[in-house]
């Protein structure tokens, strides 16, 4: 079965952060949601210490092979989701990364005590990567400040710790080998690359804010390269993502070392994305090993 830092997961393929609201897919399906949860696990859209309104529209642009967003990290603030968004969250029939974003270690350190505290959270995700807030890369571009913010949140819980590096950075394997020496579970990549499209109707920029970050099959081999550049590196578990759409794509990240796959763009295209590509991958693998001895003849 497979499994991510101990949790035990029906399938190998999670959601990434912000690209499914659970919530509202519950208020239009109902129960029915429940008895077919597309992912094995489901990590919440991050939340920050205080509510955050996001950035102002247009907020997300589609490009060739995938979108630029810029969201800004909506959220009710960390009381708003205890109170309300958490209990909620709990019904799901899987278990519950709860994705966390703050600007100091103080801050990092208030969420992560509250949030560990709650027994329905399997698991925490330590956003160090979102590229649409003021500051939300200083400490996801550099090793020292990822290893000292792990030093000082490590203590604090022993649920796991996962941390989800950027691409945006020259060697993003320095940055999780900082996360690992601080005592990090797992490292999740990858968040979005920064990208920015402009309005062909009016020249201007197309998103609110300017600028956002690029998701989607276009970004799969990048994915790819620093998942593999990760893996040659740490010996941390890795959750890879980027582009996934299909098991094949899914089975690609498996190969090259991450336990766990997550799908985020294509579930804007298909909300039942996970399960599907859950379904292909299994088949993939199956065919796979029903050509093994097939190559042992040779
Ligand atoms: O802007 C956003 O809400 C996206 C967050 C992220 O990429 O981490």
């Amino acid at each position: 079965m497979p499994e991510l830092c101990g949790i035990e997961l029906a399938t190998p393929v999670i959601n990434a952060s912000g690209t499914y609201d659970a919530i509202a897919a519950r208020q239009a399906f109902g129960d029915a949601l429940l008895e077919d949860f597309p992912f094995a696990a489901f990590v919440s859209k991050t939340i920050t210490p205080e509510p955050r309104a996001g950035n102002p529209p247009r907020r997300i642009w589609e490009t060739p092979a995938g979108m630029i967003n810029s969201i800004g990290l909506p959220n009710k603030g960390l009381e708003g989701f205890l109170a309300e968004d958490l209990p909620r969250l709990a019904e799901l029939p899987v278990p519950l990364i709860v994705s966390v974003m703050a600007t100091t270690r103080e801050d990092f350190a208030r969420c992560i005590e509250r949030v560990a505290r709650r027994r329905e959270v399997a698991a925490i995700e330590l956003n160090i990567s979102c590229p649409n807030v003021h500051s939300g890369l200083i400490v996801g571009e550099n090793p020292s400040e990822t290893e000292a913010l792990l030093d000082a949140l490590r203590p604090l819980t022993e649920k796991p710790l996962i941390v989800k590096l950027t691409p945006n950075t020259a060697d993003p394997a320095s940055v999780a080998a900082g996360a690992e020496r601080g005592g990090a579970d797992a490292v999740s990549l990858i968040n979005t690359l920064k990208g920015t499209a402009i309005d062909p109707v009016t020249g201007a920029p197309a998103l609110g804010n300017g600028y956002g970050g690029l998701s989607g099959p276009a970004v799969r081999p990048v994915a790819l390269e620093q998942l593999r550049s990760v893996r040659a590196r740490v010996e941390l578990p890795i959750v890879g993502m980027g582009g996934i759409s299909s098991g094949a794509d899914a089975a690609e990240f498996l190969a090259l070392g991450a336990a766990v796959v997550a799908v985020g763009t294509e579930s804007f295209r298909d909300p039942r994305a996970g399960s599907r590509i859950a379904t292909e991958l299994e088949s993939s693998l199956l065919s796979e090993r029903s050509a093994e001895p097939v190559l042992d003849l040779d």
